[in-house]
């Protein structure tokens, strides 16, 4: 058994609600479809003529490229690759001091508690960049830390005092920096009046129907309604009135407390909160992560924050009515009536797909701080048919006593309902071209073999088509009458990542997948202005066995009419891609390098054998300054 401490935060999942012995998922056989019927079955809206993107034959993808590179190798190199006639720079690092008055990142000691308030956060994922006046705003998720990397100077990879887990605490959160271009390159505008970390300790107001409930309420806040704090926060959302929405992610991990008997409520298993935590340390400073001193402060994670970047003394919102889970990221749509529309994965095995609707209209200029606090929240169930239904999570649908309960207990309120279990929920993105919407389904050894952490259970099929799932799919529907508040879909998969070198059945994936473009994972995702369809991947990145061949994580392009997909870039040694944004001219594109050298040795970006890895953005730009995008 790994140290809670090296795992991931899917190990972590299973650490803490592991397999039983034996169960009814056990005996489930293998359905053994072969790949062709799966093709037939599930792949493509086949013959549905009003959608028109049906996968099509290698060579109509050949007649009718949109692609404006050649597709590059996979890469075991510890570096970034991108195709010819292109190039990529180091734009942000973490630890890079957004203040004169901090120090640079010392490889050595890699900064202290008081160092790292005040400079670029660890592990970037989700982010934007803003433009105000003739300035450039960016805002990115600073997700979690490494703990062997962080405190990779202590023995074991450990926290040795409390400065070290106040120096973890603060590279959490979010990092709003200003930005320039000189000359061509991309940096960080040092003492710009913008900057600004938002740290697990800032404080902030809850909105919605859960603020106020009796099980927001904590010894620090009686009322309920102000929060300290967001953090690791995955992937993101931005909102036509621009302001920024961090998602939190994996928010139980840091929950904790010294008696490893703390009774576990059944509301807590389902969310992952264990005594045994994942090795932060924060409880040992802060008693709001001490399950054993503050019985509520956990209710108050697992939201999304509305922040606006463009002004450093707002206070974030944590949006309860978008739900509480392990939220992924947020798309928003601006449905044709002006209503918002929200769409949400929650990232675990056997957990689901969210859609939240405003019940007001958005109008450029006018109110808009009720769209995310007003509204009503769904959740999916897919048919084998190729249909689907948003089910309303309300008091009525769900049995439970309020809102506010639906809010804090969503997952709960979406088993109530039915919900399809899912392969983890990734990013979502929606085509700014046609209406329809993607979503990553990741991987999950889970599928066909344990219950949810609530029970329920997750069979084989409809769009989580393949036992123990270790290669992820990506999902797409389509709303009914191009409404994307209607209740109503049809879906099918874009596409289903595999490895035709190793396997000739479900485990090779859809056609649209070969030996050339084959990748494990898919993760992050967004649409670009063009409505082609940027993939990154968050996978296993051993090279081996079932992933021969499929080298370091990297970042797809996918055409949504044709189904052709091919790779555009690939990552440093042990590095997920993650994050995505352009500049405004859409010439630069911003991409995360998350978690390079996580295994310990990996040394991107600065390179040589006594440099610390760190997480990084990079601008990609085209060397004839065309649009990348
Ligand atoms: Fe932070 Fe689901 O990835
Ligand atoms: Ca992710
Ligand atoms: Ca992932
Ligand atoms: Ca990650």
């Amino acid at each position: 058994m790994k140290n809670p401490d090296d795992m991931s935060f899917d190990e972590f999942d299973e650490y803490i609600n592991p397999k039983p012995e034996e169960n009814d998922f056990d005996r489930i056989v293998d359905r053994a479809l072969s790949r062709r019927d799966l093709l037939k079955g599930v792949v493509a809206f086949g013959g549905v003529a009003a959608f028109g993107n049906t996968l099509m034959p290698t060579e109509a993808i050949a007649a009718d490229s949109r692609f404006a590179f050649d597709a590059i190798a996979v890469s075991t190199a510890d570096g970034i690759s991108v195709p010819a006639g292109y190039s990529a720079q180091v734009v942000a690092k973490w630890g890079d001091p957004l203040w004169s008055d901090a120090p640079d990142f010392d490889h050595v000691t890699r900064g202290t508690g008081a160092s790292q308030a005040k400079a670029f956060g660890d592990n970037n994922d989700g982010m934007e960049v803003y433009p105000h006046g003739d300035k450039f705003i960016l805002i990115v998720n600073n997700e979690y830390c490494n703990r062997g990397v962080i405190w990779g100077n202590r023995e074991e990879g450990k926290y040795a005092n409390d400065d070290d887990i106040l120096k973890g605490m603060n590279a959490h959160g979010l990092t709003v920096v200003e930005i320039e271009q000189e000359y061509g390159a991309w940096s960080i505008v040092k003492d710009s009046p913008y900057n600004r970390r938002v740290t697990p300790d800032v404080e902030m107001d809850v909105t919605g129907p859960a603020a106020g409930h009796a099980l927001m309420k904590t010894a620090a806040d009686p009322e309920g309604k102000v929060a300290r704090g967001t953090f690791n926060n995955c992937g993101n959302g931005s909102t036509p009135w621009g302001t920024y929405l961090a998602c939190e992610e994996n928010f139980n991990g840091y929950f904790a407390t010294e008696d490893q008997e703390h009774p576990v409520s059944a509301e807590m298993k389902r969310y992952g909160i264990s005594p045994k935590g994942r090795g932060y340390g924060w409880h040992e400073i802060d008693d709001r992560f001490d399950l054993a001193k503050e019985a509520n402060e956990y209710n108050r994670h697992g939201y999304v924050t509305e922040v606006d970047a463009r002004d450093p003394n707002s206070r974030p919102k944590k949006r309860t009515a978008l739900g509480r889970f392990k939220h992924e990221n947020a798309e928003v749509v601006v449905n044709g009536d002006g209503r918002i529309v929200v769409y949400m994965g929650d990232d675990e095995r056997g957990e689901f797909l969210y859609r939240y609707v405003s019940n007001g209209v958005y109008a450029p200029g006018a109110e808009t701080d009720s769209l995310l606090e007003d509204g009503k929240l769904y959740t999916a169930k897919f048919s084998d048919d190729g249909t689907g239904e948003w089910l309303e999570l309300s008091p009525e649908s769900t049995g439970m006593a309020s809102m506010a309960e639906v809010c804090i207990h969503t997952r709960q309120a979406a088993s109530a309902v039915g919900a399809t279990t899912m392969d983890r929920p990734e990013w979502v993105s929606a085509n700014p071209k046609a209406a329809e919407v993607y979503c990553c389904l990741t991987n999950n050894s889970a599928r066909g073999v344990k219950p949810n952490a609530g029970g329920d259970e997750t069979p084989v099929g409809g769009p989580n088509p393949r036992e123990a799932n270790k290669y992820g799919q990506i999902v797409r529907w389509r709303p009914d009458a191009a409404d994307h508040t209607s209740n109503s879909f049809s879906w099918d998969l874009y596409v289903l990542a595999g490895n035709p070198t190793v396997h000739s059945d479900l485990g090779a994936g859809s056609e649209n997948v070969n030996a050339g473009n084959m990748f494990n994972s898919p993760d992050g995702l967004k649409f670009d202005s063009n409505g082609m369809l940027w993939i990154q991947t968050d996978g296993n990145y051993s090279n081996e066995k079932d992933f021969a061949g499929q080298g370091n994580n990297q970042m797809l392009l996918g055409d949504p009419a044709t189904g052709e997909i091919r790779r555009f870039l690939t990552g440093p040694l042990q590095a997920e891609i993650t994050g995505l944004t352009w500049s405004p001219d859409r010439r630069t594109m911003f991409v995360g390098v998350q978690h390079p050298g996580e295994r310990g040795t990996g040394h991107w970006p600065d390179g040589g054998e006594n440099s610390t890895p760190r997480s990084a953005i990079i601008a990609v730009t085209r060397d004839d300054g065309g649009l990348v995008g």
